[in-house]
C-alpha cells in the first residue's frame, strides 16, 4: 500500500486524493509527504520515500538539492494562495500610505477616557493623517502567479507599476496589466517606485537582497514590502533606513526579533496563505500532484525535477532520474532493447544537473534490466509502474 506521511495539519480537502493509500502523521517509511512548515533538514530520509509535496509556495524548509540526488522529487502550489498573498499585499499597501497600525495602537491608550473619548480621537488623529495609494507607482519585484496579481490589483486602484522579472513566463506576460512599465534590472524599479513589493523565492542569489547599498538606490521615503522571505532584506540596514526616513515603513509577513517594536516596522506574523481558501487550495493541489507522481510517474510543478507528463500507453511506464550527462539515455534505452522490450512513447527533460526520463513500454522490464539500468553511474533512482 502507497504510504504518505503528513508532517504538518494539512486541509481535509485532500483526503479524497489519498483514498486507498494510508495517509497519516504516524508513517515511519512513507512513499510520499504532505508537508506546509515542517522544517526538514533533519528529518531522516528512508528508502523509500519518493517525492515531498508542500502545500505551499516556497520550499526553503526542504533540503531540495540533496533530495535531488537521491532522486527524491519535491513539488509545490505555485499560484495556489496567490490570491491570499495578494489580499494581504493590497492592505499592506494602505497600511504603508496610512499610519493605521500606529494610530489603531493609539486609540487602545484612549480606553477609560469615557465621553471624552470622541474630542480626543478628533484632538490626536492629526498625528496619523498619511497619505494615498492612488496615482503613486508601485514597483513589483518578480512576476510569478503573485506578483501579477498584485500588479493587476494596483493598477486597478490607480497605481501606475514598474516591474521586474527576468524568468517572465509567456503566461504571464500576456497578463500583466496595460500600461506596466516593464524594466531590465531592479535598479529601474527603486529609482522609479513609491511603493516596493518583492515576489522572489529566497534562493542564494536573492539572500539579502534588501541590504545598505540596495536600500541606497531607493526613493526617500519608500515603503518596502516583503512578504517572501525574511532573509531577502537585512533587518540591520532595514532598521537604519527607517531611522533616518530613507524607508518610511518597511512591512514583513516575516519578523524577526531585530524588527519587532521598531517604529514604522509593521511586523505581520506569516498571514500571507493563511486563508482557508489558500488552505484547502494549496492541499488539494499538492495532493494532486503528489498522487499523480506515485501512481504514474507525472512531474508537473517540482522545484528539483523537469516537468514531464504523458498520458499512459503501454504495458509498463519506466521512470529513471539521472545526471544530466551525455549519453545516458542511450545506455538506458540500449538496457531496455536489449531485453526485447519496445518503446511506446517517451519524454526525457532536465532542470540544471537533473534529468528524468519517462518510456511507456509494451511489457514490463525484468528485475535484472531495472537492476542493470540502476548501476548506471548516471542513473539516481529507477522505477517501473
Ligand atoms: C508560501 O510559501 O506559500 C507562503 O509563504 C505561505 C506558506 O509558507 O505556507
Amino acid at each position: 500500500m502507497v504510504e504518505i506521511l503528513k508532517l504538518n495539519k494539512i486541509s481535509p480537502l485532500a483526503d479524497d486524493c489519498f483514498k486507498g493509500f494510508a495517509y497519516s502523521e504516524n508513517i515511519e517509511n512513507p512513499d510520499g509527504i504532505m508537508v506546509r512548515s515542517a522544517a526538514m533538514a533533519d528529518y531522516p530520509v528512508k528508502d523509500r520515500l519518493l517525492a515531498v509535496a508542500r502545500a505551499g509556495a516556497g520550499t526553503n524548509n526542504i533540503p531540495v538539492a540533496e533530495y535531488a540526488k537521491k532522486g527524491i522529487v519535491v513539488f509545490n502550489t505555485p499560484g495556489a494562495n496567490a490570491n491570499a498573498v495578494k489580499e494581504l499585499v493590497i492592505c499592506e499597501l494602505f497600511l504603508g500610505g496610512r499610519k493605521i497600525t500606529d494610530a489603531i495602537d493609539w486609540v487602545k491608550t484612549l480606553k477609560g477616557e469615557g465621553e471624552n473619548v470622541p474630542k480626543l480621537v478628533e484632538k490626536g488623529k492629526g498625528a496619523f493623517a498619511g497619505s494615498e495609494i492612488y496615482g503613486k507607482t508601485l514597483g513589483v519585484i518578480g512576476f510569478g502567479a503573485i506578483g501579477i496579481l498584485v500588479a493587476n490589483a494596483a493598477a486597478a486602484l490607480g497605481m501606475k507599476v514598474v516591474g521586474v522579472d527576468p524568468y517572465l513566463s509567456a503566461r504571464n506576460a500576456v497578463a500583466l496589466p496595460a500600461g506596466v512599465n516593464l524594466v531590465e534590472n531592479r535598479d529601474e524599479v527603486y529609482k522609479a517606485a513609491d511603493f516596493i513589493t518583492v515576489h522572489v523565492p529566497l534562493t542564494p542569489d536573492t539572500r539579502g537582497m534588501f541590504g545598505r547599498d540596495t536600500i541606497a538606490k531607493m526613493k526617500d521615503g519608500a515603503v518596502l514590502i516583503n512578504n517572501s522571505r525574511g532573509e531577502l532584506a537585512d533587518s540591520d540596514a532595514v532598521i537604519e533606513a527607517l531611522g533616518s526616513g530613507k524607508l518610511s515603513r518597511y512591512i514583513t509577513d516575516f519578523p524577526d526579533d531585530k524588527l519587532i517594536g521598531v517604529k514604522n516596522a509593521v511586523c505581520v506574523p506569516h498571514l500571507g496563505a493563511s486563508t482557508p481558501e489558500a488552505e484547502d487550495n494549496c492541499a488539494v493541489m499538492a495532493a494532486q500532484e503528489l498522487t499523480d507522481y506515485l501512481l504514474n510517474g507525472n512531474i508537473k510543478n517540482s522545484v528539483n525535477y523537469p516537468a514531464v507528463s504523458m498520458a499512459r500507453s503501454g504495458s509498463a511506464r519506466l521512470c529513471v532520474h539521472h545526471k544530466n550527462v551525455k549519453e545516458t539515455l542511450s545506455k538506458i534505452l540500449a538496457a531496455v532493447a536489449e531485453e526485447g522490450i519496445n518503446v511506446e512513447n517517451m519524454q526525457d527533460a532536465s532542470k540544471g544537473e537533473y534529468a528524468y526520463l519517462m518510456c511507456d513500454l509494451d511489457r514490463a522490464p525484468s528485475e535484472k534490466t531495472l537492476e542493470k539500468i540502476n548501476s548506471l553511474d548516471e542513473v539516481l533512482r529507477v522505477r517501473a509502474i
